[in-house]
């Protein structure tokens, strides 16, 4: 009872929180600010449209029949010359659904290559993005960054096109990649590598979600992309490639997390924390959220989360590390310098 009108509350401040930013709405596929995902819209579009002018045609050819043809006082009541078979009317509604499955498919197929084969310029930003239960991990090759849930990108403008090649991959299950305003869905398959493109031309944030059940905590894995101007892209890129913040005024905490098992599964750069089967911690304090956008990352929310995980996000793959007080607060205060 106890934990779950915590994370009520929890999901409460996330959509509090959430309107605090420039965060623009969640899944909405009708206000598309990148070119892939333009061509879903349009294809969108053309089918709604299609359906809609097939709905008032039937519908509008039911409504007259049954007020026109109604039973009245003086009908005969004996049942009319019924009539079997008409070649025309057959052939029509043979013709005109196959000619709009064929507009659909070709539509389709050319918004599919369109998106597909688009060359990627040389000086695309490549993103590796790989799917965890539950979270997104995000690889910057070029650029020697890892980060976690909350996907930096650089604005595009007509002056200054900027593209961000995604290659997406799954460390476990099936996910699958999907920011409604900025592309279609994009399966993260293990053992197969997809790719996708994305030239955000509006900044602040844009969320998205996981497409694929994968698993208990499915729809906890969030997505976030910041698109921001390329001056704010570069400061966060030098900023995140820096090593972790050695301050030393936090000496003694540091030493009690690098004591502590969090290090097999965590890395902080320039530290013996190295392991990577969770998020990289190395700046988690640039990140908003915690727990793959469940909660907003607050000294509390992340108390709570290190205190014990599975109270927050429950089947999740990080443990409740039984941690006492003391050791608590200094992971927390140690964490909470990593800048
Ligand atoms: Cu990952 Cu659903």
């Amino acid at each position: 009872m106890n934990s779950s009108l915590r994370i009520a509350g929890a999901l409460f401040a996330t959509v509090e929180f959430s309107f605090g930013q420039n965060v623009h709405s969640v899944a909405n596929m009708f206000r598309p600010q990148a070119t892939p995902a333009d061509s879903v819209y349009n294809v969108s579009m053309l089918m709604l449209a299609i359906c809609a002018a097939i709905f008032v045609v039937v519908g509008g050819l039911l409504t007259f029949t049954i007020v026109r043809f109604r039973r009245r006082k003086a009908d005969d009541p004996r049942e009319p010359a019924q009539v079997y078979g008409s070649n025309r009317i057959e052939i029509a509604w043979t013709v005109i659904p196959v000619l709009i499955v064929l507009v659909l498919g070709m539509a389709t197929a050319r918004a599919v290559v369109e998106v597909q084969d688009k060359r990627m310029p040389a000086d695309a930003l490549k993103v590796t993005v790989i799917g965890h239960q539950w979270w997104w991990e995000f690889r910057y090759p070029d650029l020697g960054i890892v980060t976690a849930n909350e996907l930096h990108v650089p604005l595009s403008t007509a002056a200054k096109p900027a593209v961000a090649a995604l290659r997406l991959e799954s460390a476990d299950v099936a996910h699958s990649f999907w920011v409604p305003q900025l592309a279609g869905k994009t399966d993260v398959i293990p053992g197969i590598t997809n790719t996708m493109w994305i030239d955000p031309r509006q900044q602040g944030t844009f969320l998205g979600n996981c497409a694929e059940y994968c698993g208990m905590q499915h729809a906890n894995m969030l997505i976030r992309v910041i698109v921001e101007s390329p001056a704010e892209f570069e400061r966060w890129v030098a900023e995140q490639k820096l090593d972790a913040t050695a301050d030393p005024r936090v000496a003694a905490a540091r030493a009690t997390f690098l004591s502590l098992n969090c290090i097999n599964c965590h890395t902080v750069s320039g530290t013996e924390a190295k392991g990577t089967f969770g998020p990289d911690l190395s700046h988690l304090m640039s990140r908003t959220t915690l727990g793959s956008g469940m909660i907003p990352n607050t000294q509390e929310n992340l108390r709570a989360w290190i205190k014990d995980p599975q109270a927050i996000k429950r089947g999740n793959l990080m443990p409740n590390l039984q941690l006492n007080s003391r050791e608590l607060d200094e992971v927390v205060k140690y964490l909470s310098s990593l800048k």
